[in-house]
C-alpha cells in the first residue's frame, strides 16, 4: 500500500493511499498530482489510522480488489476511517463490477490505463471529502425520516431550467437517502415533474387538498407516485384553473406532513412569487436559484434576489445555480457572480442531451450518468446533502 500525501503549497491538504496494486502505481500517483503529493507504502488497510480531525484521504484500490466480497469489505473499512472515500481501478469498464462499488460506497471507479481519469477521480473525491468536512454537523442532512429537509427549486424567469434541475435532483437524492425523497410539483398551472419523470399519477396535490380536513400521514403517502428511482412524487394540477384551489395554508399542511416520514423534500415551483412559492421559499433549508447566462434571466433574478433580501430571506440559504454556463453567449460567469452578489454553487453544461433525457421521460442522472450535466448536478447534490454524498449511498 502506497500514501501519496497531497501539498497546495508548502502545507499538505490532503493524502492519498494506493493499496494492493503494482509497484508502477505509486510512482505514477506521485507523477499525476505533481509536487503536491507524497508517498508512501503500506501493505494493508487495517495499517491506516485516522483521527477525526485528519485531512481528507482518498484511498486508491487496485483491481485485486474487484474480487467479490474483497472490494466490499475493504470498501466497509474505508468507510469507518473519518475523512477518508475510495477510488477503485479496474482492468476494464466492467458495470457489474462498477455497479458493486458504488452500491458499495465507492467515490468513483476508473479504468487502470487512463492517467486523467484517475487523477480527475482522486480530485473529484478531495472535494467532496473536503466539502463534506467543512459542512458543520449542525447543518448537515437529514438522512432519517421526521427530520425531512426542504429544497426549493425556483427562478424569477421561465423556462430555466427549475423543472429538469428539481427532477435530477429528486432522483439523485432518492438514490442516495435511506429515508423517503419526496417531490412536490408546485407549479400548480403547468407543472410537468409527471412528464419529465414519465408518470402517469393517479392523484395530484388538488386530491390532498380536497381531502385536506382529514389529510394524514396515510392518506398523504397514498397520493403520491413512485418513480423507479424510488423518488415520491406528489404531481401538479391536471388543469390550470385547479392550481388555484391550493392554497398556502395547505402546502403547509401538505409540507408538514411530508416532513415527518421523508428525509429530504424537493419542490419544484412557477416562475412567478406567488403565496404558495413565498410560503415554501420561507419553510425552505435550501433554496436553489436558477438563471440562465443571458441579460434577461440575469436581469429577473436581480431583481429577485432583492425582493427575497426585503422579505429577509437570509442568503445563506441562498444556491445559485447557472444552467447553461458553458455556451459561449458573452457572459461570463464571474461578472454575473459580481452582477448578482452571490457566487454561483454549481454551473451546469448545456448539453442537447438534456432535452432528449426530458423527451424520453428519463432523467438524465439515470440515462447519461457519466455525462458533465449529471456530474455537476451529483456534486451539488453532495452540497445540498453532504451526508448523502457517495460514501453514505444505498445503492
Ligand atoms: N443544461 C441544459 N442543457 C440543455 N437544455 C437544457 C438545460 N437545462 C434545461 N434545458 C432545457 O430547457 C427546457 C426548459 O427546462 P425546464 O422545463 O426545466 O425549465 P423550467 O424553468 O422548469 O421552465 P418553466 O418556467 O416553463 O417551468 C427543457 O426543454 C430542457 O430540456
Ligand atoms: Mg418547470
Amino acid at each position: 500500500m502506497t500514501v501519496a500525501t497531497v501539498d497546495s503549497v508548502a502545507e499538505p491538504r490532503f493524502q492519498v493511499a494506493v493499496v494492493g496494486v503494482e509497484p508502477v502505481l505509486e510512482s505514477r500517483v506521485t507523477r499525476l498530482l505533481g509536487k503536491q503529493a507524497t508517498v508512501e507504502a503500506i501493505t494493508t488497510l487495517r495499517q491506516l489510522r485516522r483521527g477525526p480531525e485528519a485531512s481528507p484521504m482518498v484511498v486508491v484500490l487496485g483491481a485485486s480488489f474487484a474480487g467479490p466480497e474483497v472490494l466490499e469489505d475493504a470498501l466497509r473499512q474505508v468507510a469507518m476511517l473519518p475523512t477518508t472515500g475510495a477510488v477503485l481501478l479496474i482492468d476494464d469498464d466492467d458495470p457489474h463490477i462498477v455497479r458493486r462499488a458504488f452500491r458499495a460506497g465507492a467515490f468513483d471507479v476508473v479504468t487502470s490505463g487512463d492517467p486523467r481519469e484517475l487523477e480527475a477521480a482522486i480530485k473529484d473525491a478531495v472535494d467532496q471529502l473536503s466539502l463534506r468536512a467543512a459542512v458543520p454537523p449542525a447543518s448537515q442532512g437529514a438522512d432519517e425520516p421526521g427530520l425531512a429537509r426542504l429544497i426549493t427549486v425556483f427562478s424569477p424567469k421561465g423556462g430555466s431550467g427549475k423543472s429538469v434541475i428539481a427532477c435530477n435532483l429528486g432522483v439523485l437524492l432518492a438514490q442516495r437517502s435511506e429515508g423517503p425523497v419526496a417531490l412536490i410539483d408546485a407549479d400548480l398551472q403547468f407543472g410537468d415533474v409527471a412528464v419529465m419523470l414519465k408518470l402517469s399519477p393517479q392523484h395530484t396535490i388538488v386530491d390532498a387538498v380536497s381531502a385536506m380536513h382529514r389529510l394524514d400521514v396515510p392518506l398523504m403517502r397514498s397520493l403520491l407516485d413512485t418513480h423507479a428511482s424510488g423518488l415520491l412524487v406528489l404531481a401538479a394540477p391536471r388543469e390550470p384553473a385547479f392550481g388555484d384551489q391550493v392554497q398556502s395554508s395547505d402546502m403547509h399542511r401538505i409540507l408538514e406532513l411530508l416532513r415527518s416520514f421523508c428525509s429530504y423534500v424537493i419542490v419544484d415551483t412557477p416562475t412567478q412569487f406567488s403565496d404558495v412559492a413565498l410560503h415554501l421559499m420561507e419553510e425552505s433549508d435550501h433554496l436553489v436559484l436558477v438563471a440562465g447566462m443571458d441579460v434577461p434571466s440575469i436581469k429577473n433574478m436581480k431583481i429577485g434576489l432583492q425582493t427575497l433580501k426585503l422579505l429577509g430571506t437570509p442568503s445563506s440559504k441562498l444556491r445559485l445555480v447557472l444552467n447553461r454556463a458553458n455556451a459561449k453567449v458573452g457572459l461570463d460567469v464571474s461578472e454575473v457572480e459580481k452582477t448578482l452578489h452571490l457566487k454561483a454553487d454549481a454551473l451546469l453544461p448545456s448539453d442537447i442531451l438534456v432535452p432528449q433525457s426530458v423527451n424520453k421521460g428519463v432523467p438524465a442522472v439515470l440515462g447519461f450518468p457519466k455525462s458533465g450535466f449529471s456530474r455537476t448536478l451529483s456534486s451539488f447534490a453532495d452540497v445540498l446533502a453532504p451526508d448523502l454524498s457517495k460514501r453514505g449511498r444505498k445503492g
